[in-house]
C-alpha cells in the first residue's frame, strides 16, 4: 500500500488518480489547502497531520505501507518571506516527524516533491540537476533542507528516495473531475483564465524590465498529468530496486514569457485580456527552464503536453468549476 501525504492537494490528487489504477492508496491530508472532493474514491482517506505522531502511528500500525509520497507543504514564495516560521514548521519540522516515523516502521521508499526554487537564480539556459542550489527565499530553503535530510537518512538508515524538482505545474486532469483550486490563487495561468471568465477585472504582469526578449519572466510550464506520470515511474524505480536515490527535474525544457502565456490563453479561449503592467514581484528569477534529460534517460519519462494543451485542459476545468 502506498501512503500519499498531501493527496488532496493539486498535484497530489492528480498523482493519486494515476496511482489507484495500479496500487492500493491511502491519503493523509489535513485539508488546510487541499480538498476532500479531489481525492479519488478508490483511495482510503484519513484527515490528519503529518506533524502529528499519533495520526501517523495509527496509519502505519493499521496499513502495510510500502512507500510514502510526500506532497504536503506550503508553497508560496512571497508568503514564505513574510512568514518563514510557517514554512520551517510545516515544510521542515513536520516532514522530519514523518521521516522519523517512516524509519521507525522500517519503510524504505520515499518520494519527495521539491521545486525549481531550490536553484535560486541560475545563470544557465537549461537548468540541470547538478547546477548549484542557492535558494533565494525560505520556501526554496525549506525544500532544500528536506533534500539534505534525505541524503543523510539514505546513508544512516538506508532510506531510498527520489526527489522531484517541479518547475511550473499547470493544467487539469483530462477527466475534467479534478484541477487547480487554490485559495487565494496566485499562479499565472489560473489567474488569467479567471480573468477571461470575468471573475477578475484584469491580469497583472509583474515586471517588464527583465533581461528576457520581451522583458517579462520566462517559466517552464509542465502539465500536472505529466508530473503525475513521473511519480509513477519514480515509485516503480524504487520498488524494483532500479534506483536507490535520485534527484530529477521535471519540466518541458521550453520557456514561455508571461506575455506569451497570456497570448496563448487568449488564443485558446478566443477572449481578449485586459493587462496591467506593474512592478516586479520580489523574489522572481528572470528565467527558470528545466533540462529534464536525466529523468528521460534514466526512467524513460517524457513530457507530453504542450503549453496550448495545458491551457486547454485548465480552461475546461475553470469553465466547469467557476
Ligand atoms: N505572474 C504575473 N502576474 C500574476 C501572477 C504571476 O506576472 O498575476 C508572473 C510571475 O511574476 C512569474 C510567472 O508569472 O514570472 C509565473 O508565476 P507563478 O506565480 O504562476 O509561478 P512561480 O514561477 O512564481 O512559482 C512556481 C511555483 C512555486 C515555485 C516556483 C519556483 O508555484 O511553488 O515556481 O520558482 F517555488
Amino acid at each position: 500500500m502506498i501512503l500519499v501525504v498531501g493527496g488532496a492537494g493539486y498535484i497530489g490528487s492528480h498523482v493519486v488518480k494515476e496511482l489507484v489504477e495500479k496500487e492500493q492508496v491511502i491519503v493523509l491530508d489535513n485539508l488546510s489547502t487541499g480538498h476532500r472532493n479531489l481525492v479519488d474514491d478508490r483511495a482510503v482517506f484519513v484527515q490528519g497531520d503529518l506533524g502529528n505522531k499519533a495520526d501517523l502511528k495509527s496509519i502505519f500500525e493499521t496499513y502495510p505501507i510500502q512507500a510514502v509520497m510526500h506532497f504536503a507543504a506550503n508553497s508560496l514564495v512571497g508568503e514564505s518571506v513574510k512568514n518563514p516560521m510557517k514554512y520551517y514548521q510545516n515544510n521542515v519540522a513536520a516532514t522530519l516527524t514523518l521521516l522519523e516515523t517512516i524509519v521507525d516502521y522500517g519503510v524504505k521508499h520515499f518520494i519527495f516533491s521539491s521545486t525549481a526554487a531550490t536553484y535560486g537564480i541560475p545563470n544557465v539556459e537549461l537548468i540541470t540537476e547538478d547546477c548549484p542550489t542557492n535558494p533565494i527565499n525560505p520556501y526554496g530553503r525549506s525544500k532544500l533542507m528536506v533534500e539534505q535530510m534525505l541524503a543523510d537518512f539514505a546513508v544512516a538508515y538506508g532510506l531510498n528516495y527520489v526527489v522531484l524538482r517541479y518547475f511550473n505545474a499547470a493544467g487539469a486532469h483530462e477527466s475534467g473531475e479534478i484541477g487547480e483550486d487554490h485559495n487565494p490563487e496566485t499562479h499565472l495561468i489560473p489567474l488569467i483564465l479567471q480573468h477571461l471568465l470575468g471573475q477578475r477585472e484584469k491580469i497583472a504582469v509583474f515586471g517588464t524590465d527583465y533581461d528576457t526578449p520581451d522583458g517579462t519572466c520566462i517559466r517552464d510550464y509542465i502539465h500536472v498529468t505529466d508530473l503525475a506520470k513521473a511519480h509513477i515511474l519514480a515509485l516503480e524505480a524504487l520498488l524494483t530496486g532500479k534506483k536507490k536515490t535520485a534527484v530529477y527535474n521535471l519540466g518541458n525544457g521550453l520557456g514561455y514569457s508571461v506575455k506569451e502565456v497570456i497570448e496563448t490563453c487568449e488564443k485558446v479561449t478566443g477572449r481578449k485580456a485586459v493587462i496591467e503592467y506593474t512592478d516586479r514581484r520580489p523574489g522572481d528569477p528572470a528565467r527558470l527552464v528545466a533540462s529534464s534529460q536525466k529523468i528521460e534517460e534514466e526512467l524513460g519519462w517524457k513530457a507530453e503536453y504542450s503549453l496550448e494543451q495545458i491551457i486547454e485542459s485548465a480552461w475546461r476545468w475553470h469553465r466547469q468549476h467557476s
